[in-house]
């Protein structure tokens, strides 16, 4: 019997319970899942942030901490966690990051704003390029900026991309390094954040990058807020440099009500809300896991602790 500790809290336990019996027992797992097992009796723990746990020492047989979030910054530098952490890589949260993406982006390219503030009977034609005449720049190109790059690259989108490492993406050219960072920041009109939040990262996006912009450029921020200097942002939006921002992560969630991003004519909130992880799909990838654990397989989506992602 292996013993599956659910440290997820109890919003997501009644959310969970059942996908994930459903696919323990589909994976053909012996599996005992409880929010109940004692530290010392669990296999796996199931973990999301601010549930309560935060001292791992206890769990003295824990095969594999499984976190039903994609990003991992305020887990990953825990020092009581010692056993291997996996993220979460979901098909349906992925989806739902593909389709908030490729709306915003389509948004701002084919300037529907502009047709909502017009509707008064004026007959004023302005005709959009096409998408294979608009620059967008993706960075972060792991399992969510991949797939968004290629979904923008399908519709035709000029898609350039950035990574820590080199890829080789068909229809996207990719770059790495801070030089592949400020070629793909120089032509980008619309620029989507989908980076982890590390140490490196971190305000990643200030003044001197936000400065290499086309002017009027528009930024997509679903990876993390504390990836932007939110000063640094105001500021160009205020000068028209950035022609718009749609942020759905922010350095303080919720959004505090007088932070000046709410109200603001060139910044659109979202909250948090562009890809959330999909119990069905997600019940899945946890089973899989801990199938491969149990068959002596490497575990998926292994977080890579040094690099903080
Ligand atoms: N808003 C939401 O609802 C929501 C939902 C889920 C996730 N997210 C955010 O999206 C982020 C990305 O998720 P993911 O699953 O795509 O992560 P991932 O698979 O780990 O991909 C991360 C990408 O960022 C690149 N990267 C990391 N550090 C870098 C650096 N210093 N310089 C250049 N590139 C760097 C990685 O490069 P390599 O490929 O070379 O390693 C990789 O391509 C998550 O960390 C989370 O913050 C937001």
């Amino acid at each position: 019997m292996i013993r599956v500790l659910f440290a997820a809290g109890p919003q997501n336990w009644a959310e969970y319970e059942a996908p994930l019996r459903a696919a323990f027992a589909e994976a053909g797992l012996d599996a005992d899942l409880s929010p109940d097992h004692a530290p010392g009796q669990a296999d796996y723990i199931v973990y999301a942030p601010k549930a309560g746990l935060e001292d791992f020492r206890p769990f003295t047989r824990c095969k594999a901490v499984l976190s039903l979030w994609a990003g991992v910054e305020t887990i990953v530098g825990n020092q009581t966690l010692i056993q291997p952490l996996a993220r979460m890589v979901d098909p349906g949260l992925t989806e739902g990051m593909v389709e908030w993406v490729a709306g915003h982006t389509l948004r701002h390219h084919l300037n529907i704003d502009h047709c909502l503030a017009h509707q008064s009977g004026a007959w004023v034609r302005h005709i959009p390029p096409l998408a294979r005449d608009r620059h967008v720049g993706v960075l972060g190109l792991g399992a969510l900026g991949t797939a968004c790059a290629r979904t923008l690259a399908m519709l035709n989108f000029r898609v350039t991309g950035w990574a820590r490492g080199r890829k080789d993406i068909p229809g996207i050219e990719c770059q790495s390094g801070r030089d592949g960072l400020d070629a793909v920041l120089r032509r980008s009109e619309i620029l989507v954040l989908l980076l982890p939040l590390t140490p490196v990262t971190r305000n990643l996006i200030d003044e001197r990058a936000l400065s290499l912009l086309p002017r009027g450029a528009v930024i997509l921020n679903p990876g993390r807020g504390a990836l932007i200097d939110d000063d640094a942002l105001l500021a160009a939006l205020d000068s028209g440099h950035v022609g718009h921002a749609t942020l759905d992560v922010f350095r303080t969630e919720p959004l505090p009500p007088e932070h000046p991003f709410w109200g603001h004519p060139r910044v659109t909130v979202t909250p948090h809300i562009a890809a959330e992880t999909r119990p069905d799909s997600a019940a899945r990838v946890i089973a899989e896991n801990i199938r491969r654990g149990e068959a002596g397989l490497p575990f998926l989506h292994l977080v890579d602790r040094g690099a903080g992602y």
